[in-house]
């Protein structure tokens, strides 16, 4: 395969102490079994070539990988590809408000398409990317790597499985340490929001989990900490989104959702994420920031490592291994495309399985109602309203 990475940042190579990344070592990972002749990652800073180098010599040395990739720096992703289309799949990792943009350069270019989330921040914009994945008859999936976690996995088996009866509201908060908007996404943190970047990872879970549809939303900001430190957005972002059908039964559930990007430098994870959930038979907490590895180092104070999302393991023989729902995510996706290329699945079956474009419709339509609410003194939104 020949792989396209747009964007070289945090979430690609790692960067400023937040560990490897998770695009480049998954990518190193799956090339020790199945067959990627290369990686192009392309971005527009000319200083990232050495970052990119780094990592993937160190990732290489550390998992015993030969993936071969090289950056190229770049004015336009729609320029690049006009000289450069050949292309099997492309995963593309840029700011938010470049998601519609770089989407429709890929899909326009007849390259299956991975997009971290959200899928775009509007709804319109997600549309149109559906319109022309269909009509080309590519296959393209949102990165929602909360659908790969084990502990999500149990949760949606004991939901069809009766455990809590019929869903009746989720409480879900969800923060980030402040480096996130200060320091890792400094230069676009203002044109995002934290429900948007963070909070739409459970949107879309909640979806998964429940086979419901949201029906109406309101949310309200708080402000104050990042605008006086020169960053025009939320603190944090309250929103209560009502949902219809699915493990609801009957009745409409809601969930409430609290989520934050002020948390202090010095928690105990980057993202502290836990949810209950109560139905009319049943309730679960879901602890997903204590996963039970607490570390304590001078220097460093107390850790709680997540040893399931995205890291380092050793292999029982001795070797080692890039693993986690992160990996899971993006290795599903390469699999998915080999298997569609050889025509072992069709892509109406991704569709409706995978978190594809049409799935990822549902949470940035969420995104966009919780946008206008806020921007409209909290007046509820309904998802039927939205152009
Ligand atoms: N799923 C997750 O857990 C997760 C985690 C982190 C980030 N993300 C998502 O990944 C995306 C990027 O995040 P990041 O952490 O890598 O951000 P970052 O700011 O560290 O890096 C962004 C990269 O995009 C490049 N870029 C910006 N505009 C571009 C353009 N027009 N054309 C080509 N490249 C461009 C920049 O040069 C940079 O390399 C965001 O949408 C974010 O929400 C997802």
């Amino acid at each position: 395969m020949k792989i396209l990475v747009v964007g070289a940042g945090m979430y690609v190579t790692g960067r400023h102490g937040t560990g490897e990344g998770t695009i480049l070592a998954s990518l190193a990972q799956a090339s020790k079994d199945i067959q990627i002749e290369g990686v192009d990652i392309i971005a527009r800073n000319p200083a990232n070539s050495h970052l990119v180098e780094e990592a993937k010599d160190r990732i290489n040395r550390r998992i015993g990988s030969d993936l071969k990739a090289r950056y190229h720096a770049i004015s336009s992703t729609a320029d690049y590809l006009a000289q450069n289309p050949n292309y099997d799949a492309a995963i593309i990792v840029v700011p938010d408000h470049r998601h519609y943009e770089i989407g429709k350069a890929v899909l326009d270019n007849n390259i299956h398409c991975l997009m971290v989330k959200p899928l775009t921040p509007a709804s319109a914009e997600a549309a149109d990317l559906i319109k022309i994945q269909q009509k080309r008859g590519l296959y393209a999936a949102v990165e929602f790597h909360k659908r790969f976690d084990e502990s999500n996995r149990m949760v949606k088996r004991l939901i069809s499985d009766g455990a809590v009866g019929d869903v009746r509201y989720f409480v879900i908060n969800y923060s980030q340490r402040i480096m996130i908007p200060l320091d890792v996404f400094r230069e676009w943190s203002a044109k995002t929001n934290i429900f948007q970047y963070l909070g739409v990872h459970y949107v879309d879970l909640v979806y998964f989990l429940t086979g419901a549809r949201p029906e109406r939303v309101m949310a309200i900001g708080t402000s104050g900490v990042l605008d006086a430190l020169g960053i025009p957005t939320c603190d944090s972002v309250h929103a209560v989104i009502q949902w219809r059908g699915g493990a609801g039964g009957d009745h409409p559930f809601i969930t409430v959702m609290n989520i934050g990007w002020i948390d202090p430098r010095c928690t105990s994870a980057l993202s502290d994420q836990k949810f209950t959930l109560t139905g009319s038979a049943g309730r679960m907490e879901v602890d997903q920031k204590n996963r039970g590895i607490e570390l304590v180092k001078d220097g460093i104070g107390i850790q709680q490592v997540n040893p399931y999302f995205s890291d380092y393991l050793p292999t029982i023989d001795g070797g080692m291994e890039f693993q986690g729902y992160g990996y899971k995510s993006v290795r599903g996706f390469l699999d998915d495309v080999q298997a569609l290329q050889a025509g072992r699945i069709r892509l109406s079956e991704l569709d409706v399985t995978r978190p594809s474009f049409r799935q990822g419709l549902i949470s940035t339509e969420v995104v966009e109602a919780v946008n206008i609410s806020i921007l409209q003194s909290s007046r509820w939104v309904d998802i039927n309203d939205l152009s």
